[in-house]
């Protein structure tokens, strides 16, 4: 029959057009050409009647399956170019290396502070903490500190108020051992360390510490210290001067140069302050910069902690992170340390 013919022929050609579209929109073109509502299959389905009445069932039978037929291909070949629109028009090479994330560093405080730690380790230093909220036992009395010893003053320190408690005598009475305060000096950690163990002992400890101050380029309210403790048999200020200068050689070069100075703390005797210099120093347009406090452990505070002051010895000492770090690494602003701008940190 001629017009089964012409089915199974126009089938043929659409499936061709169909096949030859490239992309989505030639696709979108070849069906409306060919099974669109002008296209020419469609056409030839409204031929049908046309026929008589025995050609119709069997012409209708193939048209169906015609239909469905280019139906399903035009469905599967749309999938296919959707794919492939899909694709990246580049191919992948995966022997390239990847895109590297950007990884974030230490901070210089952090980085400073595990120096010194390195170079304490290695003369048989350990690592000691404390808490930041201490009660006025461990931050002056058991150092020796008097009651009326500016440092406590409400002027000069955190105190943490008590609910219910009278923070107005303070100052002149006797602090009551259960006053919280922020600790203003890590020097606490030393009693709290003593209070625990017996000597010998061979501690530092970094820590954050808090002082009511405005902040400016040199202070600000919180800062960090390190402390330092060794309580032995026979210990001198000799020890002390060694073990100062090798960390310091270790942290800013072997051109440092120490001075001990006479000062006085109430927890050690007798008390020094260290002056530091090298070549940065010297660039810094000055001949020694002021850099810590230390001294030999009062007797007192031994006895204070239960140590035998006539057969124990030690000497101690305090540095602040801050000024370690603003001198190695050219710092002019310690506010900058806390502003946590990344152009800053990005450059240590
Ligand atoms: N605590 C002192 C300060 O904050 C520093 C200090 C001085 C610590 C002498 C010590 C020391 O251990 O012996 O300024």
């Amino acid at each position: 029959m001629a017009f089964l013919d012409d089915i199974s022929s126009l089938k043929q050609q659409a499936l061709t057009a169909l096949q030859a579209a490239g992309d989505l929109p030639s696709l979108e073109a070849a069906k409306g050409a060919w099974i669109g509502p002008h296209g020419q299959f469609t056409a030839l389905m409204k031929q049908m009647g046309a026929l008589s009445k025995e050609e119709k069932p069997a012409a209708g039978k193939a048209l169906n399956a015609a239909k469905t037929e280019l139906e399903t291909f035009l469905t599967n070949r749309r999938a296919e170019l959707e794919l492939k629109a899909a694709r990246p028009s580049e191919p992948t090479d995966f022997t390239l290396p990847g895109r590297r994330r950007p990884v974030g560093r230490l901070h210089p405080l952090t980085q400073t502070t595990e120096d010194i730690v390195r170079a304490f380790r290695k003369i048989g230093f350990a690592v000691a903490d404390g808490p930041e909220i201490e009660d006025e036992y461990h931050c002056f009395d058991a150092l020796n500190t008097p009651a009326d010893h500016p440092a406590r003053d409400a002027q000069d320190t955190f105190y943490v108020a008590q609910p219910g408690a009278d923070q107005s005598s303070r100052a002149t009475e006797h602090a009551p051992r259960t006053t919280s305060l922020l600790r203003t000096h890590t020097s606490s950690v030393q009693i709290r360390v003593m209070e625990k163990q017996p000597p010998p002992i061979r501690i530092i400890v970094p820590g954050r510490v808090y002082r009511r101050d405005n902040a400016d380029a040199t202070h600000n309210p919180t800062f960090h210290q390190i402390e330092g403790l060794y309580v032995d048999q026979g210990v001198t200020v000799s020890d002390l001067k060694g073990t100062v200068e090798f960390v310091f050689k270790e942290l800013m070069g072997s051109d440092v140069k120490i001075r001990f100075r006479p000062h006085y703390f109430s927890y050690t005797e007798p008390s020094y302050e260290i002056d530091f210099t090298n070549a940065l120093v010297k660039k810094l347009g000055k001949d020694w910069l002021e850099i810590a406090g230390c001294g030999m452990v009062n007797p007192v505070v031994f006895e204070q902690v239960g140590y035998d002051p006539e057969v124990w010895t030690g000497w101690a000492f305090g540095f602040g992170i801050e000024r370690i770090a603003m001198l190695r690494y050219g710092i002019n602003d310690i506010r900058l340390f806390y502003e946590n701008d990344v152009r800053f940190l990005r450059q240590f």
